[in-house]
């Protein structure tokens, strides 16, 4: 038998597999189901102490193309494909109150699954802070397993919250900080892919002493405007503002981030999140080296939770483990980050000598017209 187990910031999980934070994790039901379904570990809906409400209307919708033709639409039809997940929803829109007890009663219900709870409060004075540290305790003190900081929602609506701290150096730095000050648990901190360089962030987080870095969040993004009306796909009596785009079309910026902060930092703990929906998709961030990968999207359109997501990840990493068991491969530790050091700067690319110079027109590759006639080497770039 296969053994999927892995270990994580110190953490035991029984497969590296978990919901990420967000509407499939919202509710103690939700993460009880999950764990009956197979998931090894579910990051809760982020918490925070100041009680949010969402704007009117659907909170997420999830663009589609038709079959085989251009339409992009979030309008439901039949013959599609999944594309992404739009949302502008908000963290738990119930309070610590409604948390404290049941996050207990998951734990001492499921004491072999992992518990991790996201968390959130502001940034920039002492009583925010403390915030933190109170939302740490209250969480620990449920017997969580560990912390996520979220520092990635990208429509908050404070600008003290959410991804206007994972866009702040310092706030990531001072914040983890605080948090491991009370923290006897490990402290992940989730990252907002919108920023120049996410390794700067990153750095700052683990200066403060992060135990690990999720990565990432939706990317900010807007919903298409229906041709016919000329109203945005979502919207609220006709506004709309910035949302996150998840799901299919976020995997390989998703993976283009992860990949710069495994390179930054070998010796660091990751967990891979975006667009993944079958252990294939798992797989790219587990050879970039991260030990434990998040789904969020993908679940949501399985029956709330992903019960045959979670089965089909568990199937494909057994039978990816059993195919590969001659090269002595036991566990994710044996292929864990094996791709990480193909990813090079361009300038390292090869190119090929001049007389074996087609300008990549050798075959016909899709997208380019075919050269009238073989470029002079003087008129090469
Ligand atoms: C409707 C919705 C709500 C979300 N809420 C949260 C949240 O409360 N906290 C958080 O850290 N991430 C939240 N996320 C982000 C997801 O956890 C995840 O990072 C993102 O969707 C990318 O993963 P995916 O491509 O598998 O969807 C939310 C995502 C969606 C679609």
């Amino acid at each position: 038998m296969a053994d999927l187990s892995t270990v994580f910031t110190g953490i035991r999980f029984d497969n590296p597999f978990l919901l990420a934070s967000a509407p499939p994790t919202e509710s103690d039901a939700n993460i009880m189901r999950a764990f009956d379904a197979g998931w090894g570990g579910v990051v809760c809906k982020t918490i925070g102490l100041h009680p949010v409400t969402n704007v009117k209307g659907p909170k997420t919708k999830f663009l589609r193309a038709d079959n085989g033709q251009t339409r992009l639409s979030m309008n439901r039809r039949p013959d599609t494909t999944l594309m992404a997940s739009w949302n502008w929803e908000l963290i738990s829109d119930k309070p610590l109150d409604w948390w404290i007890g049941k996050l207990a009663k998951i734990k001492k219900a499921y004491p072999n699954k992992v518990l991790v709870a996201s968390i959130m409060a502001g940034s920039g004075n002492d009583k925010e802070l403390h915030n933190w540290q109170l939302l740490t305790k209250a969480m620990q003190d449920e017997g969580c397993d560990a912390v996520e900081l979220n520092f990635s929602c990208p429509h908050m609506d404070r600008v003290d919250m959410g991804s206007n701290v994972g866009k702040d150096k310092v706030l990531c730095s001072v914040v983890t900080q605080a948090v491991k000050e009370v923290a006897r648990i490990p402290v992940w901190v989730k990252l907002t892919p919108a920023t120049a360089n996410i390794v700067v962030e990153a750095e700052a987080c683990f200066r403060g002493g992060a135990d690990a870095v999720s990565s990432t969040n939706t990317f900010p993004s807007l919903p298409l405007i229906d041709p016919e009306t000329l109203e945005f796909e979502m919207n609220v009596e006709g506004q709309v503002s910035p949302g996150g785009l998840g799901g299919p079309a976020i995997l390989p910026l998703s993976l283009a981030k992860m990949a710069q902060l495994t390179k930054a930092f070998p010796d660091k703990e990751f967990s891979g999140i975006g667009g993944i929906s079958t252990f294939d998709h798992a797989l790219s961030y587990f050879l970039l080296g991260c030990g434990t990968a998040q789904v969020c999207t993908a679940a949501m359109l399985d029956h709330a939770v992903g019960p045959n997501v979670i089965r089909e990840l568990l199937a494909g990493m057994t039978a990816f483990l059993e195919k590969n068991a001659s090269r002595g491969w036991k566990s994710l530790a044996d292929f864990r980050g094996l791709r990480r050091e193909r990813i090079v700067p361009h300038s390292q690319i090869k190119r090929p000598d001049q007389a074996g110079y087609h300008g990549g027109y050798e075959e016909e590759h899709e997208g380019y017209a075919k050269p009238e006639a073989p470029l002079a080497s003087t008129e090469r770039r």
